[in-house]
């Protein structure tokens, strides 16, 4: 779940006022404890979204603890995520907030901040949470001397704004003694399981993989639907266990408006064949598109869109609320899970074949040589064929086929245009 902590959503709820609460907007503590008994009585966990590098500004440590956050006599050259400086003035100094000035960053070598941060962690875990997916935490050490971040001399190797691919972003963010503070994270939690979002290449991804399970793999998320780019993308990020998949996500959009609506089959195929934790954005599975565009209301940088309700039916509120949902429906009388739950030839139904099926996939991954336009892996005595163009093309196959993301997709070797197909030996 993405942030449900009582905030001034600034940031859609990523700017925390209390950790320890429930947004009245959403409920309660005891609809929260309600929620996660009714989730496991149906054999699901709750994962909780952690905001751990900064806090809202209005949350009352920045009032009565100023000295847990980051303070300057006078700003560095430190970007904000969102653009502009990471630095505001207030009352003759200056704070950093490396997302939005709403969004002061929290001093980690601060030990009081490290113990305040654990008796969260503990607090969710008590009340039956099964882990986290921990925000942002590339940014959760920087320089402590607060030098400037010189000039770039390399790529970055993930997609930067313009004036951030300016810099190397070597001091802003990822301090060399990033593994210390981590390791402090998972004390507090134990054995739970914990993500990161970790905005840096899988080259980068120790001491992050040291402390969590898995890494968010940016890599593949923001690759272009080409069956060479994705292959390189997945070649940089298995070369060691521990990557976690997302094609879509609340910053970057859903499937269907990333890759196109003929493409978005072969995505979730994709998506949920890969070794290791797959995130699939709610309403993907029913291939939910984005919204319109230009919606503001609520995102300064421009996110509403990809931030629309789940569309359960077809009906007002599209089965998502009786009342005024935040942003309107998109499209719930054509895109819907009632009308897709008992269609065999439904976007919901492919998906959910494909979550049996990964179950059974073997750990190991490997990728085999093919045409191209072609994105080919074994799964022990499984082959995976994506087809990223708009034409037949021959690919690797197994004996028998398994799955196909539209029938008769696979005949013979030939896989037609923008089609899927699992096969086995
Ligand atoms: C990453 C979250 O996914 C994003 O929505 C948020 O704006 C930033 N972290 C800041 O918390």
């Amino acid at each position: 779940m993405s942030p449900i902590y009582p905030s001034p959503m600034h940031d859609f709820g990523y700017d925390v006022a209390d950790y320890k609460g429930i947004e009245p907007v959403f409920g309660s503590l005891d609809d929260f404890d309600s929620l996660v008994a009714a989730a496991k009585q149906r054999g699901l966990d709750v994962l909780l979204d952690l905001v751990p590098c900064h806090t809202s500004i209005e949350h009352p440590w920045f009032r009565e603890h100023p000295d847990w956050y980051i303070w300057a006599d006078a700003p560095n050259n430190w970007l904000s995520a969102f653009g502009g400086s990471a630095w505001s003035h207030l009352n003759g100094r200056w704070y950093l907030h490396s997302f939005y000035p709403e969004q002061p960053d929290l001093d980690w070598r601060n030990p009081e901040v490290v113990a305040a941060m654990q008796d969260v962690l503990r607090f969710w875990l008590e009340r039956g949470v099964a882990g986290y997916r921990v925000d942002a935490i590339d940014r959760l050490l920087k320089d402590a001397q607060l030098r400037d971040d010189p000039p770039a001399s390399e790529a970055f190797g993930l997609p930067l704004s313009g004036e951030e691919a300016e810099l190397s972003l070597a001091h802003s963010r990822n301090a060399p003694d990033t593994g210390r503070a981590l390791a402090k994270i998972r004390e507090a939690v134990g054995d739970h399981f914990m993500v990161g979002e970790v905005y840096l290449p899988a080259a980068r991804w120790q001491p992050y993989l040291d402390a969590f399970d898995a890494v968010f793999a940016f890599e593949l998320l923001h690759a272009d639907w080409d069956a060479e780019t994705l292959r390189r993308a997945i070649e940089a990020t298995t070369r060691q266990p521990g990557a976690a998949w997302a094609l879509s996500n609340h910053d970057f959009g859903r499937l269907v408006t990333r890759f196109g609506a003929e493409n978005a089959r072969a995505a979730a195929m994709l998506l949920l064949t890969l070794p290791g934790t797959a995130f699939l954005y709610q309403g993907d599975e029913i291939g939910q598109a984005d919204g319109p565009g230009g919606e503001r209301r609520y995102d300064r940088a421009g996110r509403d869109r990809f931030r629309h309700p789940m569309q359960w039916t077809g009906g007002r509120g599209g089965g998502f609320t009786s009342g005024e949902p935040w942003l309107p429906l998109v499209d719930p009388e054509h895109v819907n899970v009632e009308a897709q739950r008992d269609d065999p030839g439904s976007m919901l139904t492919l998906t959910r074949e494909l979550i049996r099926l990964r179950r059974s996939l073997p750990a190991d991954l490997r990728l085999l040589d093919t045409a191209p336009g072609v994105l080919a892996y074994a799964r022990g005595e499984y082959v995976v064929a994506l087809n990223t163009t708009g034409r037949a093309l021959p690919v690797p196959r197994g004996a028998e086929l398994v799955l196909e993301t539209e029938p008769a997709a696979l005949s013979r070797d030939e896989l037609t245009a923008h089609a899927g197909a699992i096969s086995c030996n």
